[in-house]
């Protein structure tokens, strides 16, 4: 087994703590994040296994620094966080916009940065966009951008940090993940060919491929049952 932690930036929830869950049954050590530090260990200790939690906040890149200070080596690193920006141009919001684009441009980027030292050449790192970026909607503007940004920033790491490997996910709407699993969404599998929503396995298996495939590299990977297809 490799060496170093999977550490899941964003993995109290969702999609991430789900990730993580695989990784305990693997029986790696599993790092998750999230903005509380009460928060996190606790649901570490709902995950069991070699799981322990850490709390900060991507949106204040400045404390990323100190807050993984006291982490070793990194195997695995995924940076999945998101705080949702639903913020029509004709209503603005400033600080929400300014919170998610901070989070997934800098935040994840000052993640990378600090942990360098404790990743490998055999490291690997996925980073979590999402199909808003090929298919806006109303409200999406800073949601588009930032997801757009992702597709591109993997490319300047996979550059500039190789042989560490940077790949990305968008997922479409993930049918079974908690954001979504109240909501209708009639209309998105209308327009799905497989009339079927990825589902929150399909994304952790796709994660664990683009992380364990050392072949794969500046990827962006879809996961979205061909939705942009129609
Ligand atoms: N779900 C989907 O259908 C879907 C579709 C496309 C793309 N995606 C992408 O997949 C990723 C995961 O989505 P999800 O739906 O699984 O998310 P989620 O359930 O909303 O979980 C969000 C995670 O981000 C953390 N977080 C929120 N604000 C933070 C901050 N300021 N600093 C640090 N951590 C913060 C949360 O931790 P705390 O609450 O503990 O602070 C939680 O762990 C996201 O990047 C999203 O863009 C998801």
């Amino acid at each position: 087994m490799a060496d170093g932690a999977v550490l899941i930036v964003g993995g109290t929830g969702g999609l991430g703590r789900e990730l993580a869950a695989h990784y305990v049954d693997q029986g790696r050590e599993v790092i998750i994040t999230g903005r509380d530090q009460d928060r996190a260990s606790s649901i570490a200790s709902e995950l069991g296994g070699k799981a322990s939690g850490l709390g900060f906040d991507l949106a204040h890149p400045e404390t990323i620094a100190g807050a993984l200070e006291g982490i070793g080596d990194v195997d695995k690193l995924v940076l999945s966080a998101i705080a949702r920006d639903n913020n029509p141009v004709r209503e603005y919001d400033v600080a929400s916009a300014v919170t998610l684009a901070t989070m997934k441009v800098v935040g994840y980027t000052e993640t990378i940065h600090t942990l360098l030292s404790r990743l490998s050449d055999e490291s690997s790192v996925v980073l979590f966009g999402g199909r808003a970026k090929d298919r806006p909607y109303p409200g999406s503007t800073t949601v588009t951008a930032v997801n757009g940004a992702i597709a591109t920033m993997i490319t300047a790491f996979a550059i500039e940090l190789a042989p560490i490997r940077f790949n990305a996910i968008h997922p479409g709407i993930v049918g079974d993940s908690p954001y979504w699993e109240d909501k209708p969404l009639d209309a998105v599998l209308a327009r799905t060919p497989t009339k079927r929503l990825a589902t929150m396995q399909d994304v952790v298996d796709a994660t664990v491929f683009l992380l364990e495939n050392r072949s794969v590299n500046g990827i962006n990977l879809y996961v979205d049952s061909g939705w942009l297809l129609m």
